[in-house]
C-alpha cells in the first residue's frame, strides 16, 4: 500500500503534531478543523513549533519552508478525498469520532485507510462502525508528537495483516519507533500512565504535598522528565477527564476512576495550559 497523501483530523495538541511530522516527512498533509478559527490557532502553533525549531538549530529554514508547503488547512471533509490514508485526532469521545467517520466514508476511495490517535477507545468499535472495519486501526502518538518518538500501532480484531503493515511502515517513515499494542483501555502506555497521573491528583487532593513539591519530587528524585501535575496540564485535564472514564468504564477498577478534584477542574473550565489555567497559570 503506497501513501502519499495523508490527512488528519483535527488541528489541536494532538492532529497538529501529526500534521506536522508528517509534512516535514515528505506526504502531501491536509489537516481538517471545525471552523477557520480552529484552524487558524492550531495552523499558528504549527509555524510557532517549526520558527522555534529553526531558532534553537534543530530544524533548517528550508526543512521548516518545505514543511509548510506540504501542509494544506482546511474546514472541508470533501478536500480529504484524495487521502491514501486518514489520522482521526478529534475529541475523545466515541460519537463525536463515529460522526467524523460517518462523514469520511461516503466520500473518500475505498482503499484509504483510518486510523484513530484516541488515548483509551477501543478500536475494534471505532473500526466496527465504519464501512471499512479492515482497514482502521489505531496509531497512537504522544505529545509533543515532534519531540516523543513512539507511536503504538494497535489491531482491531477486524484490522488486515497489510493494513496493519502500512500503519506500522507509516510510523517509521515519520521517523518514529513503532511498538504493537493490544486493542486494550490504554494500549501499553497510558494502561500504565493514567493510573499514576490519576494518583498524584488523588494524593494532591488528600494534602500529600504543594504541586510544587509533588513535581519536583517525581522530577528530581526519579528523574521524569515532568512532574505528574506539569504533565497533566500538558495533556488537557479534559483529556485525561475522558480517558479515566472511558478506562473506568472498561476495567472497572477503582485506579482508573477520575478525582473528584479532576472533575470539578474541567467543569470550571481550568484544562491546562490550552486554557490557560490547570494545575498552574500559564
Ligand atoms: N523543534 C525541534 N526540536 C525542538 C523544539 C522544536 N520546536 N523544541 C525543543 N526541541 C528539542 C530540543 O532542542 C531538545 O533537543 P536535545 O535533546 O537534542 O537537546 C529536545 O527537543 C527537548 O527540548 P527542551 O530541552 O526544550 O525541553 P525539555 O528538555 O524540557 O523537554 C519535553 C520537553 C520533551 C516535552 C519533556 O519535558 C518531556 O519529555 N515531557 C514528558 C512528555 C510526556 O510524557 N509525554 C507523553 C504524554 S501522554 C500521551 O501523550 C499519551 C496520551 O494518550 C495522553
Ligand atoms: P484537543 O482538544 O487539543 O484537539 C482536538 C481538536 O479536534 C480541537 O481543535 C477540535 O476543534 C477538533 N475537532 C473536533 N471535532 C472535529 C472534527 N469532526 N473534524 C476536525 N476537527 C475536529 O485534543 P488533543 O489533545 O489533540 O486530543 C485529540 C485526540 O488525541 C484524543 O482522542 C486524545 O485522547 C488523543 N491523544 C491526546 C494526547 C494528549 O496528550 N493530549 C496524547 C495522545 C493521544
Amino acid at each position: 500500500m503506497q501513501i502519499k497523501t495523508v490527512g488528519v483530523l483535527g488541528c489541536g495538541l494532538m492532529g497538529g503534531g501529526i500534521a506536522q511530522v508528517s509534512a516535514a516527512s515528505g506526504f502531501k498533509t491536509i489537516v481538517r478543523e471545525v471552523n477557520q478559527g480552529a484552524l487558524d490557532k492550531g495552523m499558528a502553533r504549527i509555524k510557532r513549533f517549526l520558527d522555534d525549531g529553526v531558532s534553537k538549530g534543530k530544524v533548517t529554514n528550508e526543512q521548516r519552508d518545505t514543511t509548510l508547503a506540504n501542509l494544506t488547512g482546511t474546514t472541508q471533509f470533501g478536500a480529504m478525498r484524495d487521502c491514501d490514508l486518514i489520522i482521526e485526532a478529534i475529541v475523545e469521545n466515541v460519537d463525536e469520532k463515529v460522526a467524523a467517520y460517518t462523514m469520511l466514508d461516503a466520500g473518500v476511495s475505498e482503499r484509504t485507510i483510518f486510523a484513530s490517535n484516541t488515548s483509551s477507545l477501543c478500536i475494534t468499535e471505532l473500526a466496527a462502525k465504519t464501512k471499512r472495519p479492515d482497514r482502521f486501526g489505531g496509531l497512537h502518538f504522544f505529545n509533543p508528537v515532534p519531540l516523543m518518538k513512539l507511536v503504538e500501532v494497535v489491531r482491531a480484531l477486524t484490522t488486515s495483516e497489510e493494513t496493519y503493515q502500512a500503519l506500522f511502515q507509516f510510523s517509521q517513515a515519520l521517523g518514529k519507533e513503532p511498538i504493537t499494542a493490544p486493542d486494550k483501555p490504554g494500549f501499553i502506555v497510558n494502561r500504565l500512565l493514567v493510573p499514576y497521573l490519576l494518583d498524584a491528583i488523588r494524593c494532591y487532593e488528600r494534602g500529600l504535598g504543594t504541586i510544587e513539591d509533588i513535581d519536583k519530587g517525581m522530577k528530581l528524585g526519579c528523574g521524569y522528565p515532568m512532574g505528574p501535575l506539569t504533565l497533566l496540564d500538558f495533556v488537557g485535564l479534559d483529556t485525561t477527564y475522558y480517558i479515566a472514564n472511558i478506562m473506568f468504564d472498561e476495567y472497572k477498577d477503582a485506579m482508573f476512576a477520575a478525582p473528584p478534584l479532576l472533575k470539578r477542574m474541567v467543569l470550571a473550565g481550568k484544562l491546562g495550559r490550552k486554557s490557560g489555567e490547570g494545575f498552574y497559570k500559564y
